[in-house]
């Protein structure tokens, strides 16, 4: 099936599976909370709606592989591989705070050919196929021109798990906050992606993340001329579980703020 086509499909599975996410937040009971590990929340809720996702991905590539958060299903496809994160900023969830997505990529190989990003409580559908361009809900989108930091809003994650790096990171916080317009933490990196995407955020950078948090907002970043890389601005295949994320101008001055407080010993020797 051509990549078009499919998008269209997999925007549509991605609709059903958040219209189901924004009914059960109507009545959500926070007694259904599990603990994965370090606030690491999930319920019901993401495990269901990846069941929905999965089984209408299922036969559109019949022997793809699933690479999801919650492993309702788990192989490798040869070829072809799905990327999902089935609710995307579960802690915003659970607390009843309005940003969470849907996530939905397809690789090809080793490479990212189609990604949705469906913003639930906006109705916003981000979605990008590889050469196809990057749209929301139906208009095409671009990265933001802004390549000085003065006028740019910048995205981030803060850590909440593995706190080894945290003093580096506030010192890019404080670094960041005084040259541009603020520093923004959302909580749904999918959403971060799709905001550089259309331009709202200038750039984004979070580390600790997995393929399912970010595969799908890397394609469409890309799809609308930013770059969506490591630290480094290497394309790396999620290996370092980084992620960068703007118009190429705002990313290598980001990549070097980065490097400098992140790398430093390695960069001065
Ligand atoms: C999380 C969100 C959040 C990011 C975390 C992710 P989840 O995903 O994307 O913005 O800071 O690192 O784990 O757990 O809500 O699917
Ligand atoms: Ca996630
Ligand atoms: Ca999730």
């Amino acid at each position: 099936m051509e990549l078009e086509k499919l998008t269209t499909i997999v925007v549509n599975i991605a609709k059903t599976a958040g219209n189901f996410i924004r009914t059960e937040g109507e009545n959500f009971d926070p007694a259904k909370i599990e603990y994965k590990g370090h606030n690491d929340l999930v319920s019901y809720v993401d495990k269901t709606a990846e069941k929905i996702i999965v089984d209408a991905l299922l036969p559109l590539i019949p022997d793809a592989g699933f690479i999801t958060e919650e492993k309702v299903i788990a192989r490798d496809g040869e070829v072809y591989n799905w990327i999902i994160d089935p609710l995307d900023g579960t802690t915003n969830f659970i607390h009843a705070l309005p940003t969470f997505s849907v996530s939905i990529a397809l690789q090809k190989g080793n490479e990212l050919v189609l990604g949705v990003v469906y913003e639930i409580n906006r109705d916003e559908c981000f979605y990008a196929w590889k050469d196809g361009g990057a749209y929301l809900n139906g208009k095409k989108i671009s990265v933001s021109a802004n390549d000085s930091f003065n006028k740019s809003l910048i995205a981030t994650g803060f850590p909440y798990y593995d706190f080894e790096l945290l003093e580096k990171y506030i010192d890019i916080f404080r670094e960041l906050t005084k040259i541009c317009h603020g520093v923004r933490r959302l909580g749904s990196a999918a959403v971060d992606l799709a905001y550089v995407a259309c331009g709202r955020f200038d750039a984004y950078f979070e580390y600790n993340l997995n393929a399912y948090d970010i595969a799908a907002g890397m394609v469409i970043v890309r799809e609308a001329g930013g770059l969506a890389t490591d630290f480094r601005l290497n394309d790396d295949n999620f290996a370092s579980r980084e992620i960068l994320a703007g118009n190429a101008g705002i990313a290598q001055l980001m990549s070097g703020i980065l490097k400098t407080h992140f790398f430093k010993e390695s960069t001065d020797c």
